[in-house]
């Protein structure tokens, strides 16, 4: 097969993270009898430095071309770096925000496991992590909060600012689809968290959630509040199978959820549109303190490109090789500084990629 992918670098680690997720493609591609094209673009604050904008039109018309894209991480230091200096639209993460509403990515699939062999540093007590947990948070992109009409006035001598929750049902429904499709393939339980308690988004999000649930009788559905979702997280993580959410809220508890495994560096993350496409790269941000120092962790961005593997391509065989190679390094006792634990051998960046690489088998 030919795969034509897309790579943004991106800013801090960024770059160093997709080297080590390229070696890993074009090993299993070697093995496997694949042909790879890669295409590199700008965006984020490596797009300001030369273009003066965090996203050219170029840039969404490559990535556009392309089978599915492969992202780092942009962005910086939000009180050094310059690039906080322009107004919001030209900043690094309006590239990020820019490029998912262009391709239409609405739905972000962004999994929290616990790995067994890096239970310890999962931060909750031995009795609560106990038997695992490997949850999957579905988070609606391109609509809500971070999309809607936006404004900053001054009224009376006060100075004002507005942002707009806006969701319209379909917008609602083609998530909540994804969403019972990718429920069907796990446990077979949605948890769907709004706030409808108060807000009206969110009484149209439960609303149209359950007329989407009545076309999964085999899935089971729970609407859960948003603040009560945050708690649960850390006190009975193994509840979960696959949350459903809006923008926002998505953004905050996928964090807080892959804090709770304890290896944010670990987790990959998938933002689909309705067709084969998507945009693949790791949960967690580009790292600026210590990117250029091979210490980053390579692997969310190398499980990232797995799952390209798996839901863009449907090379579900090449994609479980690359996790198996993972586990097995992992196995092995290799570690990156930030899951690092007694007894176990430290590695950098470069070495954790060719480790990885190296132990990819046909099974
Ligand atoms: C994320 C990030 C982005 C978001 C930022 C960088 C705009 O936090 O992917 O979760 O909020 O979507
Ligand atoms: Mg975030």
């Amino acid at each position: 097969m030919h795969l034509n992918i897309v790579c943004i670098p991106g800013d801090g680690i960024g770059p160093e993270i997709v080297t080590q997720a390229k070696a890993v493609l074009d090993r299993a591609a070697a093995l496997y009898g694949h042909e790879i094209t890669y295409k590199d673009i700008l965006m984020g604050g490596a797009s300001i430095d030369v273009h003066g904008v965090p996203l050219t039109q170029e840039a969404i018309a490559d990535a556009k071309a392309a089978d599915a894209v492969l992202m780092g991480s942009i962005g910086g230091d939000t009180t050094r770096s310059p690039w906080y200096k322009l107004p919001p639209e030209k900043r690094p993460e309006a590239g990020l925000l820019g490029i998912r509403k262009a391709l239409n990515l609405f739905a972000n699939l962004r999994p929290a496991i616990l790995y067994e062999e890096l239970a310890d540093a999962c931060p909750l007590r031995g009795e609560v992590r106990r038997g695992g947990f490997d949850m999957m948070i579905m988070r609606e992109l391109t609509g809500g909060l971070y999309f809607g009409e936006r404004k900053s006035y001054q009224e009376n001598g006060l100075r004002h600012a507005v942002d707009t929750l806006i969701y319209n049902e379909a917008e609602i429904r083609r998530i909540a689809v994804k969403g019972f499709e990718i429920a069907r393939k796990r446990k077979k339980k949605v948890t769907s968290v709004d706030k409808a308690n108060v807000l009206d988004s969110s009484r149209l999000w439960r609303a149209v959630v359950e007329e989407v649930a009545a076309d999964y009788p085999d899935v089971t559905l729970e609407h859960m509040l948003v603040d009560n979702c945050a708690m649960q997280l850390v006190k009975d993580p193994a509840q979960f199978d696959v949350i459903l959410t809006e923008n926002m809220f998505g953004d905050i508890l996928s964090d807080e959820a892959s804090m709770v495994t304890g290896s944010i560096g670990m987790l990959a993350s998938a933002s689909l549109n309705d067709t084969k496409f998507g945009l693949y790269e790791p949960s967690h941000g580009s790292a600026p303190d210590i990117a250029g120092q091979d210490i980053a962790n390579p692997i969310a961005t190398i499980l990232s490109a797995s799952m390209m593997l798996r839901y863009s391509f449907d090379l579900d065989a090449e994609a479980d090789a690359i996790d198996r190679a993972v586990k097995e390094v992992l196995k092995e006792g290799w570690r990156t500084a930030d899951i690092m634990s007694p007894g176990c051998r430290q590695t950098g960046c470069r070495e954790m990629g060719r480790l990885i690489a190296e132990h990819i088998t046909q099974k």
